[in-house]
């Protein structure tokens, strides 16, 4: 059953409140000190290896089979000379010293996404579910439906959406399976990402004998996605705002508010800081320790204020759902 959790104006004072803030600042400064941050990175990239493969799959195989291309040659063929990579995206994420911006990251991302999100679907985080991925995206489609109904936003009405820091395109593959008559735009400041992300569409497009996919991966930050004003009926974010600077996704919001047009959404699913499953994990030096080695961002995230940021972008409306034990969908309408 679905629980709403609280309509957005509720949650405004919330962010941060039940946070541990010297432990926070403790594990900051540590990871100031690179043999520190090396050593905590290290481990939790073993651990989502070695969780995969306790999944049954086959990461060293998977790995193998997607290193035999030219992938610089796809990188070239992707890549948008004027992108520039602000600083706070060239930083190390999820244990990789280059972040976004590497092969390994790119190939291994669909296999991490499954062992990263195998626990979420379990209040306690323990029981593994090779499916979990998987439900994490439909329950967001599920959710995202519910707040469009309550918004009185007509989802046929939904045929040009955006995909903000789609990656290799799971979360664009979702909004296609949710709008199934839609045309996705996915952007993304990698093209380590889009370049893994065009060659899955090719291998795609060919399984389903040639038929065309209605996606579109492009090159670009999402600060400046360079969209016309007012194109847009539905903006997503899905997983990305974790990985900001709270100026950042205060930046995104105006530029999402300003390629929507007046009755679109910006729809976003993310951790929910405010779970009983993170505020445990926030509370535990070890557990926060091991999440923030892999998410440099992590505390501006949890002491964001996402409705109120929304609404200060000049969206009217704003309600949210839990979207899995630790994740919510937020979704914003501009008038
Ligand atoms: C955790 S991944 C989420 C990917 C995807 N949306 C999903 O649900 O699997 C975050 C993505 O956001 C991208 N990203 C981060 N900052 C960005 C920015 N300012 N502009 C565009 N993409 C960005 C990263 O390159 C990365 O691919």
């Amino acid at each position: 059953m679905v629980r709403v959790v609280c309509q957005a104006q509720q949650t405004a004072s919330a962010p941060g409140k039940q946070f541990n803030p010297l432990l926070m600042g403790a594990v900051e400064a540590l990871f100031k000190f690179p043999p520190f941050f090396n050593a905590a990175a290290k481990n939790a990239r073993g651990m989502i290896i070695k969780r995969a493969e306790s999944l049954g799959l086959d990461w060293e195989g998977a790995m193998r089979d997607l290193k035999a291309q030219d992938w610089e040659a796809r990188m070239k063929a992707v890549s948008n000379p004027a992108v520039q990579y602000p600083s706070y995206y060239t930083q190390p994420f999820h244990a990789y010293p280059s972040g976004n911006l590497c092969w390994e990251a790119a190939l291994e991302v669909t296999m991490a996404a499954k062992s990263v999100h195998a626990i979420v679907m379990d209040p306690a985080g323990k029981q593994m579910d090779p499916e979990g991925d998987a439900r994490l995206r439909s329950s967001y489609s599920a959710r995202l439906g519910e707040c469009l109904a309550e918004l009185g936003v007509d989802p046929s009405g939904v045929s040009r959406i955006v995909d903000l820091g789609c990656a290799t395109g799971l979360s664009s593959l979702e909004l296609l399976r949710a709008f199934p008559s839609a045309a996705v735009t996915g952007v993304d400041l990698s093209p380590h990402f889009l370049a893994v992300g065009k060659y899955e569409q090719e291998r795609r497009v060919a399984a389903n004998g040639g038929a065309p996919e209605a996606l579109t991966l492009v090159h670009g930050a999402a600060e400046a996605t360079g969209l016309p004003a007012g194109s847009v009926d539905l903006v997503s974010m899905c997983l990305v705002c974790h990985e900001l600077p709270q100026a950042a996704t205060k930046d995104i919001m105006r530029e999402a508010f300003r390629i929507l047009r007046p009755g679109g959404v910006l729809c976003i699913m993310e951790m929910n800081p405010q779970s009983a499953v993170f505020q445990r994990i926030f509370g535990n030096p070890f557990a926060y320790t091991a999440f923030k080695s892999t998410e440099p961002w992590l505390q501006e995230y949890i002491t964001l204020d996402m409705p109120g940021s929304m609404r200060e972008a000049g969206f009217a409306r704003v309600t949210q759902r839990e979207s899995t034990p630790r994740h919510k969908t937020v979704v914003a309408l501009k008038q």
